[in-house]
């Protein structure tokens, strides 16, 4: 599908088509892509793993802030050369938005409303430059990927009408430009990551039935118990305060305190000269005290 001659390509926009079958691996070749948009088509199979050699999405920096492209030929009989300022428009934190002026500094992955299946690759997490990524409307599976974190510029993140089926991963808390995050109709659970950002812009988490924590209204079930509240909470009640979670914790709190001592000695030398030394140190101690003592007896 790739020709040589396409390798060069910094934008890709094909939504709104018909397209089917899987995406090429080949696409991996097209290291200078900028914009991917292959929304909106019946493309099905997985998301390619190799993603991580579109080398420009993998950089942070733009090299400019307009792209490009010059022109020179004959025109009107004369001979023309000049350059202009390409344009683009595509759906950019939900709406229709045209770029040009800054076209040069947007790096963005537009996959949705296709039929793409099985996990998001975790390659997808070195795209450190993308300031966009759009998976929504599919049909992945698995988990969100845990370093996605990683994605620091990211500013717009839709997954949502995925069957995406894990807890959220609270690394998504660590990417502050986040503004607009759709997480929607999946079957995440977990607690909301919450982070610098998180509080005044547009998220989307609904259609999560077990996710919880602000800004929805189910808090989670470390919150539910205030501070005065017992430790052990007995929901059933059928069995009293001692329950399968005590026995746990008593043969866990014996073993910490048995290695806390018993380990840090076999482990650590000097710790042990010195354990050893003051042992002795206290049996001298302790000689020669009752040794005073029973001379002081002797003597009165
Ligand atoms: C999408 O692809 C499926 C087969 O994978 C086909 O049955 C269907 O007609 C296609 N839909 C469109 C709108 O092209
Ligand atoms: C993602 O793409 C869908 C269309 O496929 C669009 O409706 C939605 O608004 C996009 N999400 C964002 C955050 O731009």
């Amino acid at each position: 599908m790739l020709g040589a001659s396409l390798l060069n390509l910094t934008i890709l926009i094909l939504q709104f088509n018909n397209f089917y079958g899987s995406i090429t691996p080949q696409l991996c070749h097209l290291t200078r892509i900028q914009l991917l948009d292959l929304s909106r088509n019946n493309i099905s199979g997985t998301i390619p793993k190799c993603l991580n050699s579109l080398t420009t999405l993998t950089q942070k920096r733009s090299s400019s802030q307009t792209i490009q492209h010059s022109i020179l030929g004959d025109y009107l009989g004369g001979y023309i050369s000049g350059c202009y300022d390409d344009e683009a428009s595509l759906t950019w934190k939900g709406f229709r938005a045209k770029f040009r002026s800054n076209l040069g500094l947007l790096k963005s992955i537009d996959l949705s409303s296709n039929k793409l299946i099985g996990e998001i690759p975790s390659e997808i997490t070195y795209l450190v430059g993308l300031i966009s990524l759009n998976l929504s409307r599919n049909k992945l599976t698995g988990q969100i990927p845990s370093r996605i974190g990683n994605l620091q510029e990211l500013e717009s993140l839709d997954l949502s009408r995925n069957q995406i089926n894990d807890r959220i991963s609270t690394s998504l808390s660590r990417i502050a430009r986040l503004g607009k995050l759709d997480s929607s109709e999946n079957n995440l659970f977990g607690k909301i990551p919450i982070g610098t950002q998180l509080q005044s812009y547009d998220y989307a988490y609904g259609g999560n039935p077990l996710l919880c924590g602000a800004p929805l209204p189910r808090t989670c079930p470390e919150e539910e118990k205030g501070p005065g509240q017992p430790v052990l909470v007995n929901q059933d009640g059928q069995d009293g305060l001692i329950t399968q979670g005590y026995y746990i914790s008593i043969g866990l709190g014996f073993a910490v305190g048995v290695w806390g001592v018993c380990g840090t000695l076999l482990l650590n030398r000097s710790c042990r000269y010195t354990y050893f030394n003051f042992l002795n140190f206290l049996n001298d101690w302790l000689y020669a005290k009752a040794a005073i003592t029973r001379q002081r007896i002797l003597n009165r």
